[in-house]
């Protein structure tokens, strides 16, 4: 069994939590701020049981210490969301005398943001020492850092074998939608992937393959497919390597009565450009010097009327190059198609959430997940390190 707050008994505690508060800056400031809303309710839940808590959390892959890397946007974000002080010292990383001193410093009920765990090497090594100084901060340990569970860290993992320790309600919540979605999904189950490489989504498409009705393959990984059945796609990016893993694919979903839809056009260009000239072709008859960036008009079409009717349905990864406007315009699109059906919805990855904010329908959906890589590699099947360490028999 995996414990939870209901688990742990932290009045007066001082708690040591683990956050995913990696979140995308834009001029100093918190761009996004959902991650950061996502923890809201085990803080405040370890607070009002009266815990002093110190927060962990990595932020980028900054190698080594650098001024763009450091948590303080983060902490200011925090400080206004809870409406109280968030202690936050700016250090050379995790385990510095520096910081010691500050964390023995702080008053009982406070809340402390730790700097940028991979400041320090120790971290992403999951270093024993690293994990002990952890330890000495605090006496309980909660994970609610789902985006970061399937990382082996100090902060994720070694500091979890030192202390008693729960997942908090984010990583609760997510483990048992996601578990909803491998064990029992309600029929008929539809998943739509996008993004660039079929080698990042197999293992889930495998996996998931038997319990899927309707598959939906999109973003630059679909002109692998195409190509793997003979398409004509330009000057597209596909993986040859992957031509037989895709054919594979085709057939054994074929086999199995999973119907698996292709975008049928694409909108094309010769570059990659916010203004370069976008021409919309059939997806396997892509004019040579022509690449598709991001799916047509007719697929998204095609797709509303397939996923209509569908009672689960999950979707990660984007349907065109989503950071260079126009060809993030099926991936808007897919966003309010998913967010207008009337079945249980689930939403992961970077990019398809960001759609689903940008088009302002992240309330419509019935589970926006905190993790892309965690929410891939728990429906691949993988052990979460950062959960598994918390497992009691
Ligand atoms: C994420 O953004 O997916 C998580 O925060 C994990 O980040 P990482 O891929 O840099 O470990």
């Amino acid at each position: 069994m995996i414990p939870t707050l209901d688990d742990l008994d932290v009045r007066g505690a001082r708690v040591f939590v683990r956050v995913d508060f990696n979140v995308p800056l834009r001029d100093g400031a918190v761009a996004d701020a959902t991650r950061i809303d996502a923890a809201l309710p085990t803080l405040r839940e370890l607070l009002d049981a009266g815990a002093t808590l110190v927060l962990a959390s990595h932020l980028g892959r900054p190698k080594g210490p650098s001024d763009d890397a450091r948590l303080a946007p983060v902490a200011d974000a925090l400080a206004a969301r809870l409406g109280r002080d968030v202690r936050y010292q700016p250090t050379d990383g995790p385990g510095s005398d520096a910081q010691r001193a500050f964390v023995a410093d702080a008053p009982d009920g406070s809340v402390t943001l730790l700097e940028n765990t991979r400041f320090d090497d120790r971290e992403k090594g999951n270093d024993p020492g690293l994990a002990r100084i952890f330890a000495e901060y605090a006496s309980v340990y909660v994970d609610d850092a789902f985006g970061a569970a399937h990382r082996a860290h100090a902060s994720t993992h070694g500091v979890a074998e030192l202390l008693p320790g729960a997942v908090g309600r984010l990583m609760e919540r997510e483990l048992s939608v996601l578990s909803r979605l491998t064990d029992a999904p309600d029929t008929p189950f539809s998943v739509i992937l996008g993004g660039a490489k079929v080698s990042d989504k197999i293992g889930v498409i495998e996996r998931l393959l038997p319990r899927i009705d309707r598959l939906f393959v999109g973003g630059a990984m679909a002109y692998t497919f195409l190509a793997a059945r003979g398409g004509a796609v330009g000057d597209s990016l596909v993986e040859p390597d992957r031509y037989d893993v895709a054919r594979d694919l085709l057939e054994r979903a074929a086999a199995q009565g999973t119907t698996l839809y292709l975008p049928d056009d694409s909108r094309c260009a010769a570059a990659l450009e916010a203004d370069a000239e976008v021409s919309v072709h059939p997806s396997d008859a892509i004019p040579a010097g022509l690449k598709g960036l991001d799916a047509g008009p007719d697929a998204i079409r095609a797709w509303r009327d397939a996923l209509a009717g569908s009672r689960t349905v999950f979707w990660n990864g984007p349907l065109g190059v989503f950071e260079v406007p126009p060809f993030d315009t099926a991936t808007r699109e897919i966003a309010q198609v998913v967010a207008d059906l009337d079945a249980f919805t689930v939403v992961g990855g970077g990019d398809s959430v960001a759609a689903v904010n940008a088009v302002g329908v992240a309330d419509a959906i019935d589970h926006v997940s905190t993790g892309g890589g965690a929410s891939l590699a728990f429906l691949e099947g993988e052990p979460l390190p950062g959960v598994e360490v918390l497992r009691r028999t």
